[in-house]
């Protein structure tokens, strides 16, 4: 009677919503999803379905929306909150951070931060960057020199954890060049956070068995965290007044927050503002190399807007304020987002009432779970012409005028959109006017060998790995070469 209750019924009751018949009572639609390929999936059945349709994760109807009035609706108009699915799944790894934080708790936690987040503690950024493009520098000239293939996804996320620790901590961590336990472990607890987000919708315990190093490598970056937060608070005035404010600085300011909660959005800054920045930044790669005309129109604004200097550290470095000039490789950047959206399945979120969407007129029930994927949405034809195709000039003034406000998700949008966006945005720019002012890239294997692969974020992967790496178990994300360009600016 029971298993009749949960596995069939449901899936009887709603059986004339467009979306996929159930493969199977257990396991609804994610039986046949290939692995890594859940975003490509769902396009599919958006193309056969229409802007809404119904997927079964396991026993949980998930409705999946594209239509940019509903996410708007949804997000921004509504803000419902984030469903039990995705918070518990993350939440062993991210904790009360702002990311998975409930909405009552949610806009006094972000204001307090969101005030600090201020224009001096961009240029503090910027700083931060140019310390680890020192160390990148050295490693794309060693490439450059033997004429070695670089694993361009993989450096440039040291990169940009690097940055991320560096902005937390105010630490002078170097996790291009010294070996430190803090990348595998954060590497690791994604990963599982991965399964477990998976598994977990089933019972907790069964996330638990998918994923068992999971609460270890979270517990070990948790206490890492922790010793961090516990030298600052001991830190004497003078040394604090003597050094620039870090994201430290900015959690222990907001009121009545104990160290767990600290430690909690610590982990949330570290995996939001790393493995999003650079699996884009590794798609903007991979289209640019096959694009030689878009490469040498970003190297030809770099050299002409930027007055490039030789900085303290031997390499062409734009100001902070040149950066802003950089109107073509931003229209670059807007389009790597649309078109490689790295949180591609994107939001989950729970419906509080009884609704009818404003763009399909679904009417959905108090209680559904709905999904909102920016890919689906950027693939969207009624906002974006030729959505295939890489088309930086699209996002010109004149070109992006009239398109729906809410058709670009890469962020998100509402008071749950990404706080970190100008933050990613200067740090994109500014690793990007460097590399293309220095080098020339090319990729060093077929486009087509190159797939998306989707975990908690979507990052390229070589789909024929060599037998050495797989027995290693080290994988290749995206092999280019490197070389120094004849004048550096
Ligand atoms: C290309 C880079 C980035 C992309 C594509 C991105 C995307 C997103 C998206 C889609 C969300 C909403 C998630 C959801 O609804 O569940 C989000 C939230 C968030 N992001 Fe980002 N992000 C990026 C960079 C960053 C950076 C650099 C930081 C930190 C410095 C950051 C910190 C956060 C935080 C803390 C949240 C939760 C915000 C809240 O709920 O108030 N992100 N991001």
């Amino acid at each position: 009677m029971l298993v009749l209750l949960v596995f069939v019924l449901p899936k009887i009751v709603f059986r004339n919503f467009p979306g996929p018949a159930p493969d199977s009572y257990l396991y609804g639609n994610v039986k046949y999803v290939p692995k890594g390929g859940f975003p490509a999936w769902l396009l599919a059945r958006q193309r056969e379905y229409g802007e809404v349709f119904q997927v079964w994760l396991l026993q949980t109807r998930v409705i999946v929306l594209s239509n940019a009035d509903d996410v708007r609706f949804v997000t921004a108009e509504m803000n419902f909150p984030k469903s039990d699915g995705f918070v518990s799944g993350l939440s062993p790894f991210l904790g009360d951070g702002l990311l998975l934080i409930d909405n009552n708790r949610h806009k006094a936690q972000r204001r307090a931060i969101a005030a600090r987040f201020n224009q001096d503690f961009m240029k503090d950024l910027h700083l931060h960057i140019e310390a680890t493009m020192a160390s990148f520098v050295q490693i794309l000239d060693r490439a450059a020199d033997e004429g070695s293939v670089l694993d361009f996804d993989a450096e440039i996320t040291k990169f940009t954890l690097n940055v991320i620790c560096r902005s937390a901590f105010g630490s002078n961590t170097d996790f291009l060049n010294r070996e430190d336990e803090l990348p595998s472990l954060v590497d690791a607890a994604l990963r599982h956070s991965a399964k477990y987000l998976v598994h977990a919708r089933y019972t907790w315990w069964l996330g638990k068995l998918a994923a068992p190093a999971l609460f270890e490598t979270a517990h070990k970056v948790h206490e890492f965290v922790l010793d961090m937060i516990r030298a600052r608070r001991s830190e004497s005035e003078l040394a604090r007044d003597e050094r620039p404010v870090d994201l430290l600085d900015i959690f222990l300011s907001v009121p009545g927050m104990d160290n767990n909660y600290v430690a909690s959005e610590v982990s949330t800054f570290l995996f939001a503002g790393h493995d999003t920045t650079s699996h884009t930044l590794a798609w903007l790669m991979y289209e640019v190399v096959q694009r030689q005309d878009i490469m040498h129109q970003i190297q030809k604004e770099v050299c002409e807007t930027v007055v490039l200097k030789e900085g303290e550290n031997g390499f062409p470095w734009p100001s902070f304020d040149q950066v802003r000039q950089l109107d073509y490789l931003n229209m670059v950047w807007k389009e790597t987002l649309r078109k490689r959206p790295v949180t591609a399945t994107g939001t989950y979120r729970v419906i509080t009432d009884d609704v009818e969407l404003p763009g399909t007129k679904t009417k959905l029930r108090k209680g559904t779970e709905v999904l909102i994927p920016p890919y689906l949405i950027h693939q969207n034809e009624r906002y974006w012409y030729k959505p295939e195709a890489f088309d930086p000039l699209r996002w010109t003034r004149e070109n992006s005028l009239g398109r729906h406000p809410y058709a670009l998700q890469a962020f998100s949008s509402g008071p749950r959109n990404c706080i970190g966006q100008i933050f990613a945005t200067h740090e994109a720019l500014v690793v990007l006017a460097v590399l293309f002012a220095r080098y020339d890239f090319k990729l060093a294997c077929p486009p087509e060998d190159i797939m998306e692969f989707h975990s908690l974020t979507m990052r390229p992967r070589l789909r024929r790995q060599s037998k050495l790496q797989q027995h290693k178990g080290a994988q290749t994300y995206l092999p280019v070469r490197v070389f120094r360009k004849s004048s550096k600016a």
